[in-house]
């Protein structure tokens, strides 16, 4: 224990020794302690922050379980909505209301605050791309507006907040780059500009590549040359996000982990951003927001009414062979965080097919731990 730890108990006693109220205050005390020292973030503590995406109607609302359940639980949040583009502003109004509160409830309890995202293709209004005329706005215009983006953003929470995912899924499944509005307009370097006046805006913060699918070999071998050249000329990157929005029986493990080691040995933080393991049945294993939408069918939807042992069992056994992996590089991984914190308010439940009863996470629709949690934990005391 540190001296600083000490300190205020020793106060409490100078200044109130034996009275009912210093009893009841450390009685507080060693509660408090006692929960800081519960939850699968503090069995991970000496290995990597376990993190989860917190949604915007947890941060709406007083006395949310969903909050009670991820300061609990976990040591890294992500906001899962309310710092992109189209909720954060409409045109030059800011709503900062919801993303103050969410950087206001980590900090409160010592997180490691993970800000997402500056710049994504997705949910974002077209017009953010276009002049007054509806035209596309040029090159030097439009990055003009992605520096005051950046710059308003991520100014706002500087020095407050320990890492952002700067860029966004700019890379297609295995066709180089996404032919995004942002690239069309600018060009490749939207992304090493964006990256540049997020260091401007807060020196300090942790800057990420985020994106999905990132172990498939073509995208790897199409980003890694990219990456060397980025840190050779400077541009301040410091990590990768590789999403993790993996399934039953995908990715190739071997695949998953010659990628892992591929940005590792770039000298990359690795950071587990979005992991969640969709446990129903699947025509395609992209995570592009954009292949949503699908329409809904009893055989697409087999476990309304709960998820089957065997599945459960499958399930617990996914979980355990990454988080096993992942200890096995535990030195270069920063944080593993799971796309929300409980089955019920997952996006799974809507992607791809709209309507469905999913079960990626670690806790239920009731918030209570899976089987899945209580083998991670079982795996964190072997460490
Ligand atoms: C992507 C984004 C996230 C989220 C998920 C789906 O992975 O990075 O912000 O939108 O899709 O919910």
């Amino acid at each position: 224990m540190n001296r600083a730890s000490l300190l205020p108990r020793r106060r409490l006693l100078q200044c109130a020794a034996g009275t009912a109220a210093a009893l009841t205050l450390l009685k507080r005390q060693a509660f408090a302690a006692a929960l800081e020292r519960s939850g699968l973030g503090q069995a991970y503590k000496n290995a990597f922050r376990i993190g989860a995406a917190v949604s915007t109607q947890a941060l709406s609302q007083p006395n949310s379980a969903e909050l009670e359940l991820v300061a609990r639980e976990f040591t890294s949040i992500t906001p899962e909505n309310c710092m992109k583009w189209e909720n954060i502003r409409t045109g030059d109004d800011w709503h900062w209301d919801i993303a103050d509160k969410y950087v206001a409830f980590g900090q409160r309890n010592h997180m490691y605050i993970v800000c997402h995202n500056l710049i994504w293709h997705s949910q974002i209004p077209r017009s953010v791309f276009q002049d007054a005329n509806g035209q596309p706005l040029a090159r030097n215009a439009l990055l003009a507006k992605m520096e005051q983006h950046i710059n308003t953003l991520a100014g706002r929470y500087k020095g407050r907040i320990q890492a952002w995912d700067v860029v966004n899924e700019a890379l297609d499944e295995g066709n180089g780059w996404r032919k995004s509005a942002w690239f069309n307009q600018i060009g490749a370097d939207f992304m090493e500009h964006a990256f540049r006046f997020a260091h401007q805006a807060d020196p300090n913060a942790t800057l990420l590549y985020n994106d999905y699918n990132t172990h498939l070999p073509k995208k790897t071998a199409f980003f890694v040359p990219i990456l060397r050249d980025y840190l050779k000329r400077g541009v301040p990157i410091h990590g990768i996000g590789m999403q993790c929005h993996h399934g039953m029986d995908y990715p190739d493990m071997r695949d998953f982990e010659a990628s892992l080691k591929a940005y590792i040995d770039l000298g990359l933080e690795i950071h587990i951003t979005e992991l969640d393991f969709d446990v129903l049945p699947a025509r395609s294993n992209t995570a592009d927001v954009g292949a949503g939408g699908q329409r809904n069918s009893a055989e697409l939807d087999p476990y309304k009414d709960g998820l089957p042992e065997k599945v459960a069992v499958a399930l617990a056994d996914r979980y355990e062979q990454l988080f096993t992996l992942l200890l096995k590089y535990r030195p270069h991984i920063k944080r593993v965080t799971t796309w929300g914190s409980y089955d019920g308010m997952s996006w799974k439940n809507d992607f791809p097919v709209r309507g469905r009863t999913n079960y990626p996470l670690l806790f239920d629709r009731q918030l209570q731990p899976k089987l899945a949690y209580q083998r991670l934990l079982a795996l964190a005391k072997t460490l």
